[in-house]
């Protein structure tokens, strides 16, 4: 008898087989039970006939609580009733581990019920959806970006210094010395990027926001492109070509999630191809103004100034050219208009706001010194950076993708602690 996994029954309809995993749901009546079981790849129904299991074994199976392991045997079947197209219909099945009283009922519940329990709750349907399609993104991009010919090289996480601004840092301990957690790879990349040519960083970025928005994060993956001898236009161009071969590849793998378990509106994601709508931040403050929203020139956008902005277009937008003063130090500024930075941010449509942000670096030694002093960092941790202007400067670009913004995006999802695993909040660290 052979174990299939339940996404790859269909391979086996008409013969006998073994399955094992967890008891989703069971419903039925004195002479018959359905039983819908999950083994992590989908989902399928079991049905047990009162006349085939005999008296005693009819009893136990109907007794099966929520969530109890369990083994069952049984023939499959084509059923174009049953959800997934098969069933399974049952000679045997064994009790592994009993599951009393799981909390997770089929019922609605509140996120304040739920998030204590996400390890449970990975369990749901939805959230198997969910992250179902950030591990489709994770793979598309590694696939993109390796065939675009970009070497992957990791970044440290323990650093000394700050990349995005001294206000989000988080401390720690380091043998009696200070050390934080990365902000981002992104200096590390531009030294990378000396050596390789294209590179890129995928991990962990930590961020102290005391924000308790429904887009924040304290610890968010990012996936950080950066390009050796490249100018603001290679990372807009990179940014979209990217953003339309994940689109499309999640919904060529997942049309049926997004559209049945996620209620996502496919034609929205069907639109995300290149090239997007480019707007200047000139532009954006006008836009901003005519749509009644009270925005002084120099700033950064709030979330809901990205979202009046974002709803005027139907796919992502690229909003460059930001002013020196709203970006981080490193960024190179326009030798055309030096108030304004070689900057883009990607705003997702349906007011989802940014999920790419990345420009041009200066590769000025004498400006990145003034930059340092006048955004108040400290110079010694930033010498070795500093020596990649001393030692072959080269004009270099990139940007960092939020991966959970992506997904959230992606699967319709409103906030983004729907799309890691255990999300880190912060009032939340557990579980
Ligand atoms: O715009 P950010 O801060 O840019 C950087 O870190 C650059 N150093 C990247 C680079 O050029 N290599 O962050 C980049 C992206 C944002 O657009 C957003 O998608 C995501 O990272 N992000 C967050 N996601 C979740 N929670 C947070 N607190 C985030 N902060 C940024
Ligand atoms: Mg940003």
């Amino acid at each position: 008898m052979t174990q299939p996994s339940i996404a790859g029954i269909g391979a086996h309809v008409d013969r006998e087989v073994t399955l094992r995993g967890w008891v989703y749901n069971s419903r039925g009546s004195r002479q018959v039970r359905f039983l819908i079981l999950r083994d992590g790849t989908g989902m399928i129904q079991c049905v047990g006939g009162l006349a085939d299991l005999g008296e005693e074994r009819f009893a136990a199976l109907a007794a099966l609580t929520q969530e109890s392991s369990v083994s069952v045997s049984g023939r499959v079947r084509t059923e174009a009733r049953a959800p997934g197209g098969y069933e399974l219909i049952l000679s045997d099945f064994a009790l592994l581990g009993a599951s009393e009283d799981y909390p997770i009922t089929p019922k609605e519940h509140g996120i304040e019920f739920l998030l204590p329990r996400r390890h449970l709750w990975l369990r749901s349907r939805k959230q198997h959806a969910v992250l179902t399609v950030r591990a489709t993104v994770i793979a598309a991009i590694h696939e993109f970006l390796q065939r675009e010919g970009f070497l992957h090289v990791d970044a440290p996480i323990f650093t000394p210094s700050a990349v995005e601004g001294t206000t989000t840092l988080f401390e720690v301990e380091y043998f009696g010395d200070k050390a934080y957690l990365s902000q981002s790879g992104q200096l590390y990349n531009e030294a990378a990027a000396a050596a390789f040519g294209k590179v890129y960083c995928f991990g962990p970025s930590f961020r102290a926001e005391k924000s308790k928005t429904r887009r924040h994060l304290t610890e968010f993956w990012q996936v950080e492109p950066e390009m050796a001898f490249a100018d603001l236009e290679d990372t807009i161009v990179l940014a979209e070509n990217l953003l339309e071969f994940v689109a499309a590849r999640v919904l060529e793998r997942h049309r049926g999630l997004l559209a049945g378990v996620l209620e996502r509106d496919v034609a929205k994601l069907e639109a995300v191809t290149a090239p997007f709508p480019r707007v200047h931040y000139d532009e954006a403050v006008a836009r901003l103004r005519e749509a009644g929203r009270d925005f002084a020139w120099g700033g950064d956008l709030g979330a809901e100034d990205e979202a009046v902005l974002s709803e005027q277009f139907d796919r992502p937008l690229h909003l460059h050219h930001f002013p020196v003063e709203a970006k981080a130090f490193y960024m190179a500024p326009d030798p055309q208009d030096p108030r304004c930075s070689l900057s883009v941010d990607v705003l997702a449509p349906e007011g989802r706001g940014e999920i790419v942000g990345g420009g041009q670096r200066t590769d000025d030694l004498a400006f990145l010194e003034a930059q340092l002093e006048k955004h108040g960092l400290p110079r010694e941790p930033y010498e070795w950076y500093l020596d990649l202007r001393r030692y072959g400067t080269f004009p270099h670009s990139g940007f960092g993708l939020g991966i959970e913004r992506t997904v959230a995006w992606l699967t319709g999802r409103r906030h983004i602690r729907e799309c890691i695993p255990f999300p880190r909040l912060m009032r939340s660290i557990s579980p």
